[in-house]
């Protein structure tokens, strides 16, 4: 996701900090690569002006166009990396974006979610618009406001007047930081759902997403709270709410090395990822239905009629995506009635399938460049299917291949075994599925409405699994010596159950199945023996009765045959707890919404006994993050 570092300096200190801002801001910039982007800017103020430098690409790309076109000696700056949501990876949709004439540049983090509204609104005001990105709209509306609802006055707080007003306006997740020409030794930020730390130097006062944005020069930080205005010079930090009222943050003291604060303060990419997932989630909600409930999935572009004569879905996908798919193929087969095929990329277009102008191809690819999903794709358009794409890779091959495209906000996912993708993909799919319900009319809008706010509940209770991770970290470590681990679990619960599975072949190289619980005496129960660790999902004993009683009955199959059990089961579920050695609860949730939260202490089980044994969780043997070869 994208990277935010501002910074100002004092004129007459500069010889004791020796920074200039292009220095600063390059710098912090180079530290939040690992977030992942896709392009890169800058803006200075100096001489009265702003000067600003953008480029699509890397790092390397902004380096050459400031060789070529530097900038001037400046001690005020911004800087930011983009992670592209609205509009490509273009030089133009790059940041900062600019208003008032050139004097304002703004840099954003986040997704404004009423962009569309106001931009009708200044577009009839005559504003004009270079690029498709949201953050242009905000640099707009705060230009506007700054020049003509304050008339340019900076006696009055001026930039920080503006941003209150701007943020009053503004719906959806964001930092923004903003410069001006007229106040050059200012950086106004502000955030809302998005991350933002202050810096607190000598002389020199430093804002980035992170604190790797100025690890190099600083130790003290400031967190911010929500909703909250920052303004800082060379000699203050200024926090007040969104309406001018005071505020306080708290300052605390960074002990990471500059190394791991690139992970959060993890110890791994996987740990900070698994920890990111209740924004995965919430970010992936974002922006996608107004408040009556009712999906506006902009970059759905198919024809409305065109999804009204679907017939057959088939989910295309593989490893992880795969088994995100099979998890939506409950929801959707629900809500819509659509019969829905979850299959192996690989497999599919080998088997001579069945497919037509009324089948829509649903592919799920956290890099939207794995070469099996990318030709099976090719190969249902050539039969005249429908597609569509559910990516996190922002103008990736397979979305733009597709004919349209649902992208996850999960950010970058860096260790190779996907985690926080995997709940980001579930929850696209289930928003595209109550999207076709919505439009088939399935379902009606208050039910929609329901689910929606259900699952705007997810990511805190996410965040309440993680914030108890300790049990079963502990367990983790404990079993560092399996040999075998086998996972149960019926309805949603079993790809789960394969999910934790794959998870501990992937990270722990630790033999491992998931199994349908139904089908364990069909064959899987002859690998029960003595002291064999089974992990079981539980439905929710609020939800179809059988499901819990039944899942219920293979623990006791598995246990009376010496298997050692663990539960994931639902809080209240004391019922389990007489056949389990261990119990983790979840969260309770909806039936179909339970693998969100399922999933979670899988993932941290596995992270901890590979840990235990010493293993790399980023990149585990013989694997690789987008597999590019069939
Ligand atoms: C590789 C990765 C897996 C991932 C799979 C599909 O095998 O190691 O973690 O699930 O590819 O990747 P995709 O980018 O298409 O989701």
């Amino acid at each position: 996701m994208c990277g935010i570092v501002g910074y100002v300096g004092r004129t007459s200190g500069r010889a004791d900090a020796g920074h200039t801002a292009l220095d600063v801001v390059l710098e912090g910039l180079r530290r939040l690569e690992y977030r992942g982007y896709d392009s890169a800017g800058i803006a200075v103020v100096a001489d009265g002006e702003i000067s600003s430098r953008k480029k699509s690409g890397k790092l390397s790309n902004l380096l050459a166009e400031l060789d070529a076109r530097p900038l001037p000696e400046s001690l005020t700056g911004i800087g930011h990396t983009r992670w592209a949501t609205h509009g490509g990876p273009t030089d133009q949709n790059a940041h900062p974006h600019l208003s008032d004439g050139g004097k304002l540049a703004l840099i954003h983090n986040g997704i404004i979610e009423n962009f569309a509204e106001l931009k009708l609104e200044l577009v009839a005001k005559g504003v004009e618009f270079a690029s498709e990105t949201d953050t242009e709209v905000a640099a707009a509306l705060l230009g506007d406001i700054f020049r003509n609802k304050l008339g340019g006055d900076v006696s009055d707080g001026g930039l920080t007047r503006a941003m209150e007003l701007a943020c009053q306006r503004l719906e959806g997740a964001f930092t923004l930081l903003a410069v001006h020409a007229d106040q050059p030794d200012v950086v106004v930020a502000a955030r809302r759902n998005s991350p933002l730390v202050v810096g607190l130097g000598e002389g020199e006062n430093f804002l980035g997403s992170d604190v790797s944005g100025f690890i190099d020069y600083t130790r003290r930080a400031v967190e911010l709270g929500q909703d909250q205005i920052v303004t800082i010079t060379a000699d203050s930090v200024t926090i007040t709410d969104f309406f001018g009222a005071p505020a306080e943050g708290k300052e605390y003291h960074v002990n990471w090395d500059p190394e791991s604060a690139e992970k959060g303060g993890f110890p791994s990419f996987m740990e900070k990822e698994i920890h990111d997932q209740p924004d995965a989630v919430g970010q992936t909600l974002l922006g996608r239905s107004d408040i009556h409930g009712k999906l506006t999935l902009d970059e759905l572009r198919i024809d409305p009629a065109l999804l009204k004569s679907v017939d057959k879905i088939i989910v295309l996908a593989c490893g992880t995506s795969a088994y995100a798919g099979q998890v939506a193929k409950y929801a959707i087969e629900h809500w819509c009635r659509i019969p829905t095929e979850v299959e192996l990329s690989h497999e599919f277009r080998y088997r001579d399938p069945i497919v037509d102008a009324n089948t829509l191809i649903v592919s799920i690819s956290q890099s939207g460049e794995t070469m099996d999903t990318l030709m099976a794709v090719r190969y249902a358009k050539e039969q005249g299917a429908k597609t569509v794409s559910i990516c996190n890779t922002n103008g990736s091959t397979i979305p733009r291949e597709s004919d349209a495209v649902l992208y996850t906000h999960a950010g970058p996912e860096i260790a190779v075994a996907s985690t926080k993708a995997f709940l980001a993909q579930i929850t696209a799919a289930y928003l595209l599925g109550l999207y076709l319900a919505q439009l088939r009319g399935n379902k009606f809008q208050g039910e929609i409405k329901d689910i929606l706010a259900d699952l705007a509940k997810i990511p805190a209770k996410i965040q309440r699994i993680l914030d108890n991770e300790g049990q079963i970290k502990e367990l983790g470590e404990a079993m560092a010596d399996a040999k075998s681990v086998l996972f149960l679990g019926r309805h949603v619960g079993f790809p789960v159950a394969m999910e934790g599975a794959l998870k501990l072949k992937e990270l722990a190289y630790i033999h491992a199945e998931g199994f349908a619980a139904g089908e364990l005496k069909h064959g899987p129960i002859a690998l029960i023996e003595e002291g064999q660790p089974v992990f079981v999902v539980v439905p929710s004993p609020r939800g179809r009765d059988s499901l819990h009683s039944k899942v219920v009955s293979n623990i006791q199959e598995v246990r009376a045959r010496g298997a050692k059990t663990i539960v994931i089961a639902e809080e209240g579920d004391e019922a389990v707890k007489a056949y389990a050695e261990h119990v983790f609860y979840i969260p309770e949730t909806p039936t179909l919404l339970a693998p969100l939260l399922a999933t979670v202490p899988l993932q941290i089980f596995a992270l901890a006994l590979a840990t235990a044994k010493g293993y790399d969780v980023d990149q585990p043997r013989n694997l690789a993050k987008s597999v590019t070869v069939e």
